[in-house]
């Protein structure tokens, strides 16, 4: 009997002391297509109508839903992790955004529409980093209300909220890039780009965000889209380990490095909030490096959907136009569609994103 009440106590106590991991309540995102779950579908999709339908979410919903890919994002699988039912769009109308609101839309920069207006380049949507921030200020009173003092509705709710920051900035370059702006011009453009998303992590905080999940850019240079586009004779602009892009690689990293520092800075000036840097360069390079330790047993440069070249990448017949053709099981490919990843590959991200393998600080505690 003293056995069974002792051990009990010991039992409760390790169970105690043991508790699974504080699960986040609500999530809220903001970025481009890598995390758009139906906002740029929503606003007409002139621009890439393909994304409305099929192949495009062939895999998990098996119909399309505005995701630029075969199926589930990186957003997705950690929704899923905290027990929440995938975040609806912001867009999406008569939704409850109580456990959350993706405010993503394919396309978007960083930088305001009226920067690349003025250079001459066209951008798919307008709806860039300080729309998607406005339209969160203008669903907040509805979450949580909040007067002054210091524990108030919102700061509770915020404290168990996810704030995914991107990926964005990666269309502040692929745009220029692909409109045929030097390497040299668009790489001036990079301080420019992480201040604002710094400036838009700290209008974050200020609002009552204290988790804050912020990805860099990835490795352009391994993407189909950039192979192809940039496709050179000479054997030195590939390193010789993956077969990338070298220079776009180092674009990619130096907006990466810059990000990094501009999070340092905010965490000493934001010592409340947890600023996390999710590492998606190296978890790319990763799968690329070591393809079938992934499962990418039909490679990682070549996309899943398209209609034929050396990468399966075609700007003028992209994936879901006439003429392209999708991969017998697309969990076995890196690249959707030469610029957008595969669920399997967004599954490998969140995992890693999930288990801080990706991140430089827990994400989960
Ligand atoms: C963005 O705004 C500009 C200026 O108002 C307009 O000319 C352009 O068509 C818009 N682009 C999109 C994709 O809506
Ligand atoms: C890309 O697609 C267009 C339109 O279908 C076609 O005319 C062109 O030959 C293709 N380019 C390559 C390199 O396959």
């Amino acid at each position: 009997m003293k056995l069974a009440v002792l051990s009990f106590i010991i039992i409760s106590f390790f169970h105690f002391s043991h508790s699974s991991p504080q699960k986040f309540t609500s999530i809220f995102s903001f970025g481009n297509s890598l995390a758009d779950t139906g906002n740029f579908l929503i606003l007409g999709a002139a621009a890439y109508p393909f994304v409305g339908h099929l192949p495009y979410g062939i895999t998990y919903f098996h119909h399309p839903t505005g995701r630029f890919s075969d199926g589930r994002l990186v957003v997705d699988f950690i929704a899923e992790s905290q027990g929440l039912p995938l975040l609806p769009s912001y867009l999406a109308s008569h939704e409850n955004f109580r456990q959350g609101a993706n405010f993503a839309v394919a396309g978007a920069t960083a930088l305001d529409p009226a920067f690349f207006q003025e250079i001459g380049v066209g951008l798919w949507t307008n709806y860039s980093l300080s729309t998607q921030l406005r339209w969160f200020d203008e669903l907040k009173p509805s979450l949580c209300k909040t007067p002054q003092g210091l524990f108030t509705e919102c700061s509770e709710y915020f404290k168990k909220s996810l704030f995914l920051v991107g990926e964005i900035g990666g269309n502040d370059y692929n745009f220029p890039l692909v409109a045929g702006k030097s390497l040299a011009e668009v790489t001036s453009f990079v301080p420019k780009v992480v201040q604002t998303i710094a400036e838009a992590i700290e209008r974050l905080t200020e609002r009552g965000a204290v988790n804050l999940l912020v990805p860099g850019n990835l490795p352009i240079g391994c993407l189909p889209l950039y192979l192809t586009l940039f496709a050179t004779m000479e054997k030195e602009d590939y390193d010789d380990r993956n077969w990338c892009l070298i220079k776009l690689n180092n674009l990619a990293r130096y907006h990466n490095e810059l990000l990094k520092s501009a999070i340092k800075q905010l965490r000493r000036k934001h010592p409340e909030a947890r600023i996390i840097y999710a590492d998606y360069y190296s978890a790319l390079l990763q799968f690329v490096h070591s393809p079938r330790h992934f499962g990418f047993y039909s490679g990682t440069q070549k996309a899943c959907c398209g209609s034929g070249g050396q990468y399966n990448f075609n700007l003028t017949a992209p994936c879901g136009s006439e003429g392209s053709h999708v991969c017998k099981d697309p969990s076995t490919y890196l690249s959707w569609d030469g610029l957008h990843l595969t669920e399997a590959a967004y599954h490998h991200i969140a995992n890693g994103l999930l288990d801080g393998s990706f991140t430089d600080l827990p994400l989960i505690i």
